[in-house]
């Protein structure tokens, strides 16, 4: 059968993801808002063929084994069962970035993948299916399917939890800089961190104040108010990081580094450059910025010692075959 590659961006999220309602099919406890990336992705081909007698999985040019090509495995099955094909698959997956350091690469992973596959397989499907399969692989991943700035909407089954396009990615000329301040692999997933929330005595009070964050952060999308953006999506990456820490066992994907950036970003602030951080599951800052400023951040970093590699992004468009 044919080989058929797909590209997926890897998202940040400006409103969370961080627990989840039901564990396996991976329905979040609320809705989230993410940018797709230019500059950070993942682009993986499939073939299904008769030669082979199992998956074969290669991600980064390495063969993957134990519960990562399991869990690659289970997503083909599911494919499979949809198509009505029996046959095996010949995966090969390349970042063009570091897996497991908060630069989401399950996101990208799982959005190509269910492109490539889903379409190997004969499949022709709709952007909504795309994203609920996705999700299945990865929560996040159904945020990486649609184009440009992007909102999961919870739902509460299967087939209404998925992600659609707010606005497509020319919508606002705005950047992410990434501080990549760490290279290793985080030493828990974010698959384990999800399940861990309600042992956070802030957990409860997040939950309740999310669906009016999310008005504000749409509201500041309407009228293109950066301010209003960049205070909400801080607040907001400091009030999910509270519950991480709080949670028993506590968990800090922060380093010193991370911290030394976050203040940083203050910093500059009050000197009239300004930018925001968010941060995921993983030490890495993700500088907002306007994009007339995105190289001024990126000078300001090169003067902090120890930032591995700076990474300019704009909105993205989502996951295509190519
Ligand atoms: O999709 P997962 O299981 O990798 O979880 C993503 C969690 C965060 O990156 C911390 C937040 C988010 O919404 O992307």
């Amino acid at each position: 059968m044919k080989r058929v590659t797909a590209k997926a961006p890897a998202n940040i999220a400006f409103i969370k993801y961080w627990g989840k309602k039901n564990e396996s099919l991976r329905i979040p406890a609320n809705s989230s808002i993410s940018m797709n990336l230019s500059e950070v992705f993942t682009q993986t081909s499939v073939e299904f063929s008769a030669n082979l007698k199992s998956d074969k999985v290669k991600i980064d040019n390495l063969p993957v084994k134990g519960s990562e090509k399991v869990r690659v495995v289970r997503h083909l099955d599911m494919i499979r069962k949809l198509s009505g094909l029996n046959l095996y698959a010949d995966v090969t997956s390349n970042n063009n970035f570091p897996k497991g350091t908060g630069l989401a690469s399950s996101a990208s992973g799982f959005a190509a993948l269910t492109l490539a596959a889903a379409k190997a397989a004969g499949l022709d499907l709709q952007e909504k299916k795309l994203s609920i399969l996705a999700r299945i692989g990865s929560g996040s991943a159904c945020r990486s399917i649609p184009s440009g700035f992007v909102e999961w909407k919870e739902g509460n089954s299967s087939e209404n939890s998925y992600a659609h396009s707010l606005y497509p990615p020319e919508y606002w000329d705005i950047c992410d800089v990434i501080a990549v301040v760490g290279e290793v692999g985080k030493k828990v997933s974010s698959t384990e961190g999800h399940t861990l929330v309600d042992s956070s005595p802030f957990y409860k009070s997040r939950i309740l104040e999310m669906p009016k964050k999310i008005r504000q952060l749409k509201s500041s999308f309407e009228k293109k108010d950066f301010t209003d953006f960049g205070r909400i999506i801080e607040a907001e990456a400091i009030n999910m990081h509270s519950v991480m820490m709080t949670s028993s066992p506590a968990l800090y994907y922060w380093t010193p580094k991370t911290m030394e950036v976050m203040l940083a970003v203050v910093e500059w602030r009050d000197k009239e450059l300004e930018c925001y951080f968010t941060i995921d599951a993983g030490p890495n800052v993700h500088i907002m910025c306007l994009a007339k400023y995105a190289q001024k951040v990126k000078n300001q970093l090169k003067k902090i010692s120890g930032i591995k590699r700076i990474i300019i992004n704009n909105p993205s468009i989502g996951a295509r075959l190519i």
